[in-house]
């Protein structure tokens, strides 16, 4: 048999490291038979981790929200996320720290007693939307389905619970889009399957305030507004400003700020995508070249 090429991507389980096709976990883990878990999703473009630390900051503290904890530092979490790369040989990795519940002892149920799990994992990097894609812009839907209400499932705690955005990737590809945004309970809109959204009108961008994981690509536009001349509101997005916004864009990890220029099937703007979010495009892409917010992998 062939050994597996690390280039698939490398897991750490159970305090080793492993090709990636062949990492297991236990089938009795809370994390995967009750969605108890918590994760972050790192990324590392061109040999470098971009925002390493605030990743595992915000997985600290999505762990301590869960009431969680690993006997693991930060720095032990990093170096482990940066060995998963290193031994993977990639130089754009999408890179997964995740911590379990883990194993009820026979015959309970009581969270309090499971010892909790860190499961890590690098892998080549995924696109919601390849460069190609967004050259042309990304075709989004407004879906009918309602992301699952902040007051049951806080989603500032990164979750498993991915149910209603799963349905609303079907939702988007029946109606011939490549995404679709999930709204709130008003009918706000919320975010959608691993994204958040903005809307340009004129010099003002707005995102969603609530119901929302707050995403570091989200951060750093927010981050990267003022110094472009931009002014930020984080409030409430009703769905018919989709329809008057010069211009829509999302943003995720994977695949940075990404333009929409259609919604339910009709272009934005002249259907391109616009000037402000090319602009904040290449200055998020600009800062993986600043040395504040890389950390490089290889020597
Ligand atoms: C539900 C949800 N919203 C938004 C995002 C975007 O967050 P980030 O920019 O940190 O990738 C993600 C990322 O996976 C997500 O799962």
């Amino acid at each position: 048999m062939s050994e597996p090429d690390p280039a698939e991507g490398i897991a750490w389980i159970d305090g080793a490291f492993v090709p990636l096709p062949e990492a297991r976990i236990p089938i009795l883990d809370r994390g995967f038979v009750r969605s108890d878990a918590t994760y972050d999703v790192a990324h590392v473009r061109r040999g470098c981790f971009f925002r390493l630390d605030d990743h595992i900051d915000r997985f600290l503290e999505s762990m301590a929200g869960l009431r969680m904890s690993l006997g693991l530092t930060r720095q032990e979490i990093a170096d482990i996320l940066i060995e998963c790369v290193r031994r993977s040989r990639l130089r754009d990795a999408y890179v997964q720290m995740t911590c379990t519940r883990g194993v009820p002892p026979q015959g309970t149920r009581d969270p309090r007693l499971c010892t909790n799990r860190f499961y890590a994992f690098a892998q080549p990097f995924v696109w919601i939307a390849t460069p190609e894609i967004q050259a042309q812009g990304v075709s989004l839907v407004i879906s009918d389905i309602q992301r699952i209400p902040p007051e049951a499932v806080d989603p500032r705690i990164k979750n498993f619970h991915w149910l209603d955005l799963t349905m609303g990737i079907f939702d988007a590809y029946d109606r011939g889009a490549l995404v679709s945004v999930l709204v709130d309970g008003s009918g706000n809109l919320t975010e959608g399957a691993g994204f958040n959204i903005f809307v340009v009108k004129g010099r003002s961008l707005v995102t969603p305030d609530r119901g929302v994981f707050e995403g570091m690509t989200r951060r750093t536009v927010l981050e990267l507004a003022g110094p472009l001349g931009l002014d930020v509101r984080c409030r409430p997005l009703a769905r018919a400003e989709l329809d008057a916004a010069d211009e829509i864009f999302i943003t995720s990890t994977a695949g940075g700020v990404m333009p929409v220029t259609k919604v339910d099937n009709q272009p934005i703007g002249d259907g391109r995508p616009g000037a402000r979010t090319c602009a904040l495009s290449d200055a998020y892409w600009a800062l993986h070249s600043n040395d504040d917010y890389i950390h490089a992998v290889y020597s």
